[in-house]
């Protein structure tokens, strides 16, 4: 059970006097903070994965989507500070830790698109571990912190999901790759496709 303390500390200001302190519980369990911290961390490394993927189709001239996921990295760095911001809300420390170069080498763009959609569901998974972890503290405004992030993952395989689908009904040979890149494009104009059963709230 969390309590609030008193401890007595000795002062040393200009007095000397004693003073009473009061150690102050973080609102967030240790665990809690360190998987806040892991998940930070891991949309920091999907930033750098989509850059990453952005240079290399700007390098094949795909510039449709080198463009839609420059765009998407930025994102990956909003829902990194929204979890940042909420750890400092809570009196945790966010600690950005080292992390390993994404791959700089695709087969192909489908196979770019296929890491990327498997990437979106490994995110969903720890997600939903997070919420499990809330839900079993139990934590419930981290609990309702984490909804956002829910609707959000739904949002992110419905949109990488669907550039698939696309892909498999245009082709990605000769000109097939060409209006592969017109249609993501679009999508970096739109900011994507929207599910219509779940929305993210606004940040
Ligand atoms: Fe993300």
């Amino acid at each position: 059970m969390r309590s609030c303390s008193p401890t007595v500390l000795k002062g040393g200001g200009l007095s000397g006097s004693f003073f009473v302190a009061t150690e102050i519980e973080p609102m967030l369990t240790p665990a809690m903070i360190d998987r806040l911290n892991e998940q930070i961390n891991l949309e920091i490394y999907s930033s750098h994965l989509y850059l990453q993927m952005s240079s290399w189709c700007a390098h094949k001239s795909l510039d449709g989507c080198a463009q839609f996921l420059s765009q998407h990295a930025d994102e990956e760095m909003t829902h990194m500070r929204r979890l940042l911001n909420y750890l400092h809300e809570t009196g945790a420390l966010a600690i950005i830790s080292g992390m390993e170069a994404p791959p700089h080498h695709f087969d192909s763009l489908q196979a770019m698109f296929e890491k990327i959609y498997a990437h979106e569901q490994f995110v969903t998974h720890k997600i939903n571990d997070l919420v499990h972890l809330a839900n079993t503290e139990p934590d419930y405004a981290t609990l309702q912190f984490l909804q956002w992030y829910v609707a959000e993952q739904h949002q992110e395989e419905f949109l990488f999901k669907s550039i698939l689908d696309k892909m498999a009904l245009i082709g990605t040979e000769g000109q097939g790759l060409f209006f592969i890149d017109q249609e993501v494009a679009k999508l970096a104009a739109t900011k994507g496709i929207k599910a219509n059963s779940m929305e993210p709230a606004q940040p």
